[in-house]
């Protein structure tokens, strides 16, 4: 099993990349830390223990950072909804917060472990950014970041940022920066990795609650994406997937090795990774860029893993 430690933002695309995580079988989550961005941290942290209490994984979950590093919180209520995973009614978590902080506990996980671990960050990057600072000594415990943000030729939130790079750009540039090795499915990949009505009845139709609660989040994710992504013929970008999608098939994708920064005070384009996709600065590629999906494939892995769950 990969050993994998998860820091998401719950989420619509969070909960269903927890449920492929964890109904793979393929990974041993060490834990899950949650990042305020779609929804405040106590909103995201309810929805993670939402989650893992309705798949029923035993998997510590941890409170994360309450703001950006130096911004204030910019929340995505208008896709994810007040409660931030609107949609399907899901019962009050029986599971409860660890102790520590989300920092404190990656330093404790990554001190304690033999093997190096893969960090899977589907949020803003502030928990992330937090702890390679306060743990240099640690990056050499960390395998890979494989991580869902940014992108080279388009935005979601400007014409050419992406939310979760978008909402702390500064942790994003020191993520980036930092060295270890990066997996970056951004929003050139994610928009190809679309749910369709036809795909959400096969999730409503396995029959078991976790289906049903797919197929639900899905219907009210895709309110916003008919709305105001008619582009898409009808799909909704199931984004955060595909960052552990990737650690399961990378052959699923098409990727390449280039070199990305992170624009922090552009007046137009904070928050914008800038991708150097043709090597145009002949600098060493720091990230493995993710740009295209078998998008078959990818619903298949998820119905897979989903259908094994509760
Ligand atoms: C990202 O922003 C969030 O709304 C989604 O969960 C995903 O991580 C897409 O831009
Ligand atoms: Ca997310």
């Amino acid at each position: 099993k990969i050993p994998i430690l998860i820091d998401c933002d719950p989420g619509h695309d969070d909960a269903v990349m927890l449920m492929l995580a964890f109904g793979s079988g393929l990974f041993d989550i060490k834990a899950i830390t949650t990042s305020a961005g779609n929804q405040t941290q106590e909103k995201t942290l309810r929805n993670a223990l939402k989650i893992t209490s309705l798949i029923r994984a035993d998997i510590p979950v941890y409170k994360g950072s309450e703001k950006p590093l130096f911004r204030e919180l910019i929340i995505a209520d208008n896709v994810h909804g007040e409660m931030g995973l609107d949609g399907p009614i899901l019962p009050e978590p029986v599971l409860k917060p660890g102790l520590l902080s989300a920092v404190e506990a990656m330093a404790a996980i990554l001190t304690e472990s033999t093997e190096k671990i893969t960090l899977v960050p589907t949020g803003p990057l502030t928990n992330i950014a937090t702890f390679l600072l306060a743990y240099p000594q640690l990056k050499a415990k960390i395998e890979r970041i494989s991580l869902m943000g940014g992108g080279a030729f388009r935005g979601n939130i400007t014409p050419t940022a992406e939310f979760n790079i978008y909402v702390d750009p500064e942790a994003a540039a020191i993520v980036f920066r930092s060295g270890v090795p990066i997996t970056m499915c951004g929003l050139d990949v994610t928009h190809k990795a679309l749910v369709f009505q036809e795909d959400i009845e096969l999730f409503r139709a396995i029959g078991n609650k976790s289906g049903q609660v797919v197929a639900e989040l899905m219907d009210f994710f895709s309110i916003y994406y008919r709305r105001e992504r008619p582009e898409l013929d009808g799909g909704a970008a199931l984004h955060d997937p595909c960052s552990i999608a990737w650690l399961i098939d990378p052959s699923m994708f098409m990727s390449k090795p280039c070199y990305v920064d992170v624009e922090v005070n552009g007046t137009l384009t904070a928050g914008t990774t800038v991708v150097d996709f043709f090597d145009v600065l002949k600098k060493t590629p720091n990230v493995e860029f993710v740009y295209d999906i078998d998008r078959k494939k990818y619903i298949q892995l998820i119905y897979e893993a989903v259908k094994g769950l509760p």
